[in-house]
Formats: structure tokens, sequence, C-alpha cells
């Protein structure tokens, strides 16, 4: 049967230090928020240890911000540390607030602000936990460079964890340091919580005080220390990012995508990539993107949210966002897909054209400067250069539809609403408004007159 335990996160802090608008578990990293990560974690946490309940959040700097991107999560509760006094605090009212506390023999605690920690981290500190039979474990690691962390001062067979404020100069030479997250028998926190002082440099109630020397406490240290790092400014946050981004190009390496250079790719979490993908330097992928096998990405294309499916070639410094590319198709250099682009299988989207709302079947092209919005374009459809939907009257967006097998010439502009049916062709220099049948020929466009040997007056240098 599961086992229930108290899970809280610690997110009610201002994240001074991080001197941004948002609250800091709402700090952006890898297409996500931090809090996004730690919840994610704690979930496989409990599916991985077989505990069931739910994850309850201290809030309170900004918390209708934190409530409302939790909205649509279940089991979560929210308890409001009105005034933030330190950590120590912060579980103080927890156990002021939260009916039956005393349900749950075990308290795990851990802070929003370490978006790398991972649920076989979790796991492994719970086993440990509770091999020990310890009233409370913090997990440690040794820091290459300790500073911010409190430190793990051993004395005699206890340890206690002193806050970098309060370090002397020889304590602060000591590597191993607190992640901020432990498991704490329930009764060792009611015993102690509201006995903790504030004097202390922060004048703060700190957390780590309930691990002294006389309690029956330890640490449990963990070798790979990146993944309890801690963000507390923006340059430990740009340090994560990195590494967050390195792991994932790893990862997908092994899965056979080929990197030409990574360190210069951005990449977030929530994207895929398929074998035999080809990523060149300076591409940036967002949340939401799907590429498939044997793509080809050039130098300084953006893809967000948008699925390319496979054998399609993206050439270099294409933009593209909402988009669903089919297979087989080849887009750019330069061109830009915004939302609601649909590209068929086989199309061909060359430089600077502009696509928004417009769906083309397979075999379109579309190869130079033009813009295609709010259109509906057939299959094996050729759009000459210099084509441009007229979507807007000023007041509303209106549809262009072209039937399949169309020629469309050059420097054409259709003036939206309109049809344009099955195997038509419009001749070049075209700006047509009215709907043309399928098999027909339209060209509309200024009768050329030539005059002979008038060009002179009008020609600089010639008398
Ligand atoms: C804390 C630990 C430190 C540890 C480090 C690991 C204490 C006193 N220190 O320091 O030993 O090495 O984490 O990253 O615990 N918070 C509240 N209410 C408050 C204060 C803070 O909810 O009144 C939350 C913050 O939002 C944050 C977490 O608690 O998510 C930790 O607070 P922070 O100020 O980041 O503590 P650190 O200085 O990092
Ligand atoms: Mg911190």
């Amino acid at each position: 049967m599961s086992e229930q335990i108290n899970i809280v996160v610690l997110a009610a802090g201002k994240g001074t230090r991080l001197n941004l608008d948002l609250p800091k578990p709402l700090c952006p990293i890898f297409g996500k928020t931090m809090l996004d990560f730690v919840m994610q974690e704690i979930r496989a946490f409990q599916a991985m240890a077989d505990l069931e309940g739910p994850i309850d959040l201290i809030v309170g700097h900004q918390k209708e911000l934190i409530e409302k991107h939790l909205e649509q999560q279940d089991m979560v509760n929210f308890i409001h540390q009105e005034k933030q006094l330190g950590t120590g605090h912060a579980i103080q009212v927890y156990f002021d607030q939260k009916e039956n506390v005393h349900q749950s023999p075990t308290t795990l605690i851990l802070c929003a602000d370490t978006p790398l920690i991972k649920a076989n981290i979790l796991t492994q500190l719970w086993q440990d936990f509770r091999a020990q039979k310890v009233d409370a474990m913090a997990a440690s690691f040794i820091a290459e460079n300790p500073t911010g962390y409190g430190r793990i001062i051993k004395a005699g067979s206890g340890m206690r964890i002193v806050e970098e404020k309060d370090a002397s100069a020889q304590e602060r030479e000591v590597c191993e340091v607190n992640s901020g997250v432990y498991f704490i028998n329930t009764n060792h926190i009611a015993k102690h919580i509201h006995s903790l002082s504030t004097q202390n440099e922060s004048k703060e109630f700190y957390l780590t005080d309930l691990f002294q020397p006389q309690f029956n406490v330890t640490t449990s240290i963990f070798p790979q220390g990146v993944f309890f790092e801690g963000v507390n400014d923006l340059s430990q946050l740009e340090r994560l990012q990195r590494f967050f981004m390195q792991q994932k190009i790893l990862e997908l390496q092994k899965q056979g995508v080929n990197f030409i250079n990574g360190d210069t790719v951005y990449i977030e979490d929530d994207v895929s990539i398929g074998r035999g993908t080809t990523i060149y330097p300076g591409v940036h992928l967002f949340a939401g993107t799907v590429i498939e096998e044997n793509v080809l990405i050039e130098p300084g294309v953006i893809i967000k949210n948008s699925t390319i499916a496979a054998n399609s070639s993206i050439f270099a410094y294409s933009y593209m966002e909402n988009t669903k590319i089919f297979s087989g198709a080849k887009v750019g250099p330069f061109a830009r897909l915004r939302e609601g682009t649909v590209i068929g299988s086989d199309c061909k989207i060359g430089n600077f054209v502009e696509t928004k709302k417009a769906e083309l079947a397979s075999k379109v092209k579309v190869s130079h400067l033009s813009y295609v919005g709010d259109a509906q374009i057939g299959e094996n459809t050729n759009i000459g250069c210099g084509f441009i939907t007229c979507n807007y009257d000023g007041k509303h967006k209106h549809q262009t539809k072209i039937g399949k097998n169309a020629f469309i010439g050059s420097d054409c502009q259709m003036i939206a609403p309109i049809e344009i049916g099955d195997n038509s062709y419009i001749g070049s220099g075209s700006t047509i408004n009215k709907d043309v049948p399928p098999n027909a020929f339209a060209i509309a466009r200024e009768r050329q007159t030539n005059k002979p040997d008038l060009a002179k007056k009008f020609l600089k240098n010639s008398d």
C-alpha cells in the first residue's frame, strides 16, 4: 500500500538577488520555470517510491502568480507565509496551518530554486534516510565554489549547518555544503521548529538550525553536486541553463542527432529530434518543437513550437512559429513562417517569403519574395516571385483560395476574399479582384504602349 509523507516546497521568498520582476519560482529556465522542474521531479519521485499525497507549497511574494501558474495541477496546496522571515519561519507557518501534519511521520522539504533536482536523487535520499533511522537527513555535496551555501560542520559524531554569513573564516573553507533538500521526522520538526532563534547575521529563522550536534541528524553526500545547485542570481541561472542544454544535446547525440557545434545551439527541454537530423551552429529550438528524422537545419534557424516532418530542409536564417511542415519540404533561406502555417510535403518555400495562417497542399512552390496570409493553396500550384495576398481591408481579414495545378505569374496580388480555380493561369503583374474559374487564363494589367524614339526625351545624356 502507498505510504504518505508531507512534501513541502519553499517558494515564498522574493529572490532579491535574482533582481527580476517575477517571483523566483517562476524564473524561466530551459523553456519552463524553475518550479515546473521541481514539481515534475517530485511527481516522478512519488511514483518511483510509491508515495501518495499532495505537494504543499509555501508561497508569499507574488503568490497569486504562483497559484495561477499551477492552477491546472491537481494535488497542490498553498500555504501562505505572509512575511518571509526565513526558511525556518516558512516551516513554522507550515506546521501552524497544515491540517493533519502529524498523519505523515516523515516530511520532505525542498526549495523551488533548485531546478536540476532529479527524482532518482530524491529516491536515493529517501532510501538512505530510512536505512539510517535518523531524525533528519540533509542532502549535501562537495561544491567547487561553496560561496552562498550553508556549510556542513562536523562536530564529534554529530553535525550542524552554518550559514555563510555566520560562518567563521575556517568554517567557510569547508566545501561540503547543504543542498536545501531534507527528509525530517515530522516529530523532530514539531519539537524544535518553534524554538528557533533569529540570533544570526540575517536576523532570520533558519531551518538549518534543526541540524545540531546533540540531535540524531546527518547528511547524505551526493557526488553529482550540480543537481542541487541553487539559483540565487542570474549568473547561476545562466550556468544551470547551459548545463541543462549540454545534457540535452548529449542525450540527443546518443540518439543519432548530429550537432555541428552544440555549444552554439539554444535548445529547450520540450524539444524532440529524430535520428539522422543535422543541426548547424546558431540554431534556436524552443519548447514544443518536434523535428523528425533526417532533417537538415542550417545555421541561424529559429523554430518555436513547430513540427517538421522527416527529410525536410530548413535553410539558413529561417524563422518559424506554430507551424507544421510535412515531409520533404524545403524552406528558406530567410523564410518567415508565422502561426497557423501548414506546408505540405515536397513544397518549396524560398527566400523572403512570409506566410501566416496559410495551408499549402503538397508540391506547392512559393519560391521568392511573397506574402501568403489567410490562404489555402492546392497541390502542385506554382506561385511566382513577388506574390501578395491582400488579406486585410483595414477592418477584417479575408481568405484567398487557390486551387491545384495553377500557375500564378510573378508580381500578382490577390484582393481577398477571392477564389482561383484549379488549373488556372494568371498572367504576371495582375491585380486580381474577381474570382477566376477553373482552367481559365486571367490577366489584369494595363496594356503596354511603345512610342518609337521617345526614350531620348527622358534620358539624361542624350540630345
Ligand atoms: C538555503 C539554506 C542553505 C543552503 C541553500 C541551498 C537556509 C537558512 N539556508 O540558503 O543552507 O545551502 O539554501 O540552496 O535554509 N523561502 C521561503 N520563505 C522564507 C525564506 C525563503 O519560502 O521566508 C524559500 C525561498 O523562496 C527559496 C528557499 O526558501 O526557495 C531557500 O531560500 P533562499 O533565500 O534561496 O536560501 P539560501 O540563501 O539559498
Ligand atoms: Mg537559494
